[in-house]
């Protein structure tokens, strides 16, 4: 059948082909427009071949460059969540909560215990803190030597239950590393049946999971002490834990920045970059966060205030019966109302002296605003006593 075709095709062609003693006979004067409307025809054929293969390659180049970006996301979005908090930052946190981890069960769920100082912490402190168990896991196997188990691409499991001879420095002998199932996920269901067994989940999770995290921590009823983003208050998710008085911000991070390990092919191209004198590669990041449901001394201190109320310094918002403080110093002393104040509030939260409200917006569902001006986002409050 399809020979017949080509057959036929190539009678045509050779119509065509000058000198061929084939040529439709015509009068003169048509016969140049005939034969290049006829010739255009002859290369019908080859012209659709070829547009059909130009569409075909263009297409499966199309689809692979966008499954090659889709890979370079990822892989960016992964590559920003992989930083690692430095001992003093945990140690600096962790002083303020001692009495909580007496016989408890701490689990670190975003924790390769081959780098992670979280595990490095637990596992030194395991005696004086008292605790019970310590369980680590890692997401996917970040393939670095510590304990030289860096043979394998299943995500790590690991155990401890201190020092058998009685030592403070964790014996490698008693840490019992196992292989999970899948890839370590906080999500993944073995991951869930560890988090069950867990009293207090202390680590710096991804930030760009940040909302899924807390929910899950939430859901589970488990005590939390992690690293987040000042930024994560504004999530509607978030801050509705906040208002809840189910979590609060902790001690020793409320302004600045602070400095994070990141792994060796991490793009430097933060301002606030170092590399050390071995290498390593730091970055600094703004915003940085503990949160926590862990209640710390911080968090019952009554934030001192000294100045007094007057219309004219405190403007009304157009969309809520409340009083504009733009300074968290400047909350009046005696105004017994609403007032919004600035998200670092939260820093000096104390729930004995404030109620949280609301969160940036009005009546309306709009954006507080002053004269049809939006302030920064707002949280609104008022004095219990
Ligand atoms: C900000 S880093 C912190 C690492 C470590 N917790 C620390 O503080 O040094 C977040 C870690 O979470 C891991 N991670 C990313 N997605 C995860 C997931 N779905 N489940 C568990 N861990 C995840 C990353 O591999 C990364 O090591």
């Amino acid at each position: 059948m399809c020979g017949r075709w080509v057959k036929l095709y190539l009678k045509w062609l050779s119509w065509w082909i000058p000198g061929s003693g084939n040529r439709v006979q015509c009068p003169f004067f048509l016969h140049p427009i005939l034969e290049s409307v006829l010739l255009s025809f002859r290369n019908l054929p080859i012209a659709a071949l070829l547009f059909v293969r130009f569409a075909r390659n263009t297409f499966t180049m199309a689809k692979r460059s966008g499954n090659r970006n889709a890979q370079l996301q990822a892989a960016r979005k992964a590559k920003k969540d992989e930083f690692y908090t430095q001992l003093s930052d945990i140690e600096q946190e962790l002083k303020h909560y001692q009495k909580h981890f007496k016989g408890k069960v701490v689990y670190c769920n975003c924790d390769d215990p081959r780098v992670s100082n979280f595990f490095h912490y637990f596992s030194y402190k395991f005696e004086k803190l008292g605790l019970k168990k310590l369980i680590t896991t890692c997401y996917k196997n970040q393939n670095m030597e510590l304990f030289s188990q860096n043979d394998s691409e299943r995500a790590i499991y690991l155990e401890y239950t201190g020092n058998k001879k009685g030592g403070n420095v964790p014996d490698p002998n008693d840490i019992g590393i196992k292989h999970l199932q899948g890839d370590g996920d906080f999500r993944s269901a073995e991951c869930i049946e560890i988090l069950k067994q867990a009293d207090i989940v202390v680590t710096n999770p991804p930030f760009s999971l940040f909302r899924e995290y807390v929910t899950q921590l939430m859901e589970y009823k488990k005590g939390l002490l992690i690293i987040g983003n000042v930024n994560a208050i504004a999530y509607k998710e978030i801050f509705r834990i906040i208002h809840d008085n189910k979590m609060w911000l902790g001690v020793s991070i409320s302004s600045g920045d602070r400095e994070f390990g990141v792994p060796d092919d991490y793009p430097l191209t933060a301002a606030g970059h170092r590399i050390d004198k071995n290498g390593k590669k730091y970055i600094r990041v703004k915003g940085v966060r503990w949160y926590t449901n862990l209640d710390h001394a911080k968090r019952h201190e009554e934030l001192v205030l000294y100045k007094k109320y007057t219309s004219e310094e405190y403007p009304r918002y157009d969309n809520y019966d409340a009083i504009e403080v733009s300074r968290v110093v400047d909350i009046p002393m005696d105004y017994n109302g609403s007032m919004g104040v600035p998200i670092t509030f939260l820093d000096k939260y104390n729930p004995d002296q404030f109620e949280i409200i609301r969160f940036r917006k009005g009546d309306d569902d709009k954006d507080l605003s002053i004269n049809g001006k939006c302030p920064y986002a707002r949280v609104v409050i008022r004095r219990k006593r």
